[in-house]
């Protein structure tokens, strides 16, 4: 039985005080929901603060990309190990907005992936299709690209820290959500590659969540289906009703 894993990505929103007030809301709504995990990504800036905040919470303070590098010349990068100094235990790795303005790569991403995990954090390593890519018949295609690339450096004996995101491209910020059909194909899909690379066993302990315009009226359907466990959430993350809502429609049992 996987915990479905919620976590709200707040990319560049929220100043310090900002987040600090969403996370205290979140903390005293979701003290007592069981069932769930649940996680917040603010801006590297925002970490110490609002795992300060989360310091007696089960809410993971998590950051939103993490360098491969352990230190070095490299202006403007952020590596694992700071991250956990700061007080992350997650980090994504991967976001579709790093690899389209960023010029992230499979390859670099594997390497950030590996990083996190070696830094000792949990990685969400981001996969999905554009548009284009659909409209062509190369989704499955692309997603094993990515997931190769990825897991490139992910060894099974870590798999308990990886967490993979699905987030069709079309779908992110567009209001445009994957039918929980359409999602469910492309999960069965990944898990059904981590399954060949890691056996079926394990493979069948690892959360895979689903990113792209979820809210609260999409997150029940999105989450019930047999290989969504959880969701990555951008947009409705950013208001505390909202996001309390995503949370307990994906609670378990
Ligand atoms: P969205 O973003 O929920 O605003 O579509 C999801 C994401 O980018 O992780």
């Amino acid at each position: 039985m996987r915990t479905p894993f919620v976590v709200g990505n707040w990319k560049l929103h929220k100043t310090i005080n900002e987040a600090l007030a969403l996370v205290t809301d979140l903390k005293n709504h979701l003290a007592s929901v069981k069932g769930v995990q649940v996680g917040v990504a603010p801006s590297f800036v925002a970490i110490p603060a609002v795992a300060k905040r989360l310091e007696d919470s089960a809410i993971a303070a998590c950051a939103q990309d993490c360098f491969w590098e352990i230190s070095g010349a490299f202006t403007g990068e952020v590596s694992g190990a700071m991250l956990a100094d700061a007080g992350a235990t997650w980090a994504i790795v991967g976001h579709s907005e790093r690899r389209q303005f960023f010029g992230d790569t499979n390859e670099n991403v594997g390497k950030k992936a590996k990083a996190a995990i070696a830094a000792g954090l949990g990685a969400i390593v981001c996969i999905g299709e554009s548009l284009a890519e659909r409209d062509g018949g190369k989704t499955l295609e692309i997603v094993d690209a990515q997931l190769a690339g990825g897991l490139a450096g992910i060894e099974r004996a870590s798999i308990d820290r990886l967490v993979i995101a699905y987030e069709p491209v079309w779908a992110i910020g567009t209001g445009r959500t994957a039918t929980p059909a359409q999602a469910q194909e492309v999960h069965a899909h990944i898990r059904k590659r981590l399954g060949e690379r890691y056996g079926a066993d394990p493979a069948d302990t690892i959360r895979i969540q689903y990113g792209g315009s979820v809210k609260p009226s999409n997150a029940e359907a999105l989450i019930a289906e047999r290989d969504i466990d959880g969701a990555l959430v951008g947009g409705a993350s950013l208001e505390a009703a909202d996001f309390i809502a995503i949370v307990k429609a994906a609670r378990s049992g």
